[in-house]
């Protein structure tokens, strides 16, 4: 990584950043990459290690945050027994709970005050971190599915030691994956559909 972000040449909080070492890293990477990641509901018995844990956290620790602050944490259990208690009561994840090997638990912490952007900004950052940490599993061959914190995380919150001010981001369940597995054949949207490139000039601004 140094070899990308030169740290020894910041000046005032200023790194300066190699382009090839950039382009070097990221020549490998093709679209298959992303379009391999489906949710995964059924893994094999082969549990995932620490180090593959903690690599997938590493890589989730690169996600972009409002203001630069990365106010999240990951509780992580690895217990069939303890993943089953925590999500005794969650709707989402019926009929597969037993086949996750590791569960995520990905948390923010709530801003102090009454300003209301933060209080959104903090789902987004939530959602590139969990993303992120996703993405850190696939690109080690591990198979996921996020699950909703649900609405009422009281279950969650009665288990697991979550501080005053954590508040539930979203659960990631995941596991090394078997040889032949099934995934929903969730159809991507066409991009025609969802993009909208604006070339002319936009309305002046209203008063
Ligand atoms: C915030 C969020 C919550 C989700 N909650 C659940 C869930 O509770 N149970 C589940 O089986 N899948 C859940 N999913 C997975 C989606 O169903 C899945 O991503 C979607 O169907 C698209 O499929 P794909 O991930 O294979 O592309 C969730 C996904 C997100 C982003």
């Amino acid at each position: 990584m140094s070899a990308v972000i030169d740290a020894g040449a910041s000046d005032a909080g200023i790194c300066a950043v190699n382009r090839k070492s950039v382009l070097a890293a990221v020549a490998g990477i093709r679209e298959d990459f992303f379009l391999t990641r489906r949710s995964v509901r059924q893994f094999s018995a082969v549990p995932v290690s620490d180090a593959e844990i903690r690599r997938a956290v590493r890589i989730a620790a690169t996600a972009p945050a409002d203001g630069d602050r990365r106010f999240f944490k990951v509780h992580v259990f690895t217990r069939r027994g303890v993943i089953a208690r925590l999500l005794a009561a969650h709707r989402g994840a019926y009929g597969f709970v037993s086949e996750l090997r590791g569960l995520a638990v990905i948390t923010t912490t709530r801003p102090v005050g009454p300003d209301a952007s933060e209080r959104r900004d903090m789902w987004v950052d939530g959602g590139f971190f969990a993303m992120s940490f996703v993405y850190g599993l696939h690109a080690q061959g591990l198979g996921s599915v996020v699950l909703n914190g649900t609405p009422d995380d009281s279950v969650l919150r009665a288990r697991v030691p979550l501080a005053d001010d954590e508040s539930v981001v979203c659960l990631v369940g995941f596991g090394n994956l078997r040889d032949r597995y099934p995934v929903a054949c969730s159809a991507r949207p066409e991009v025609d559909d969802i993009l909208l490139t604006h070339t002319g000039t936009v309305r002046p601004r209203l008063r």
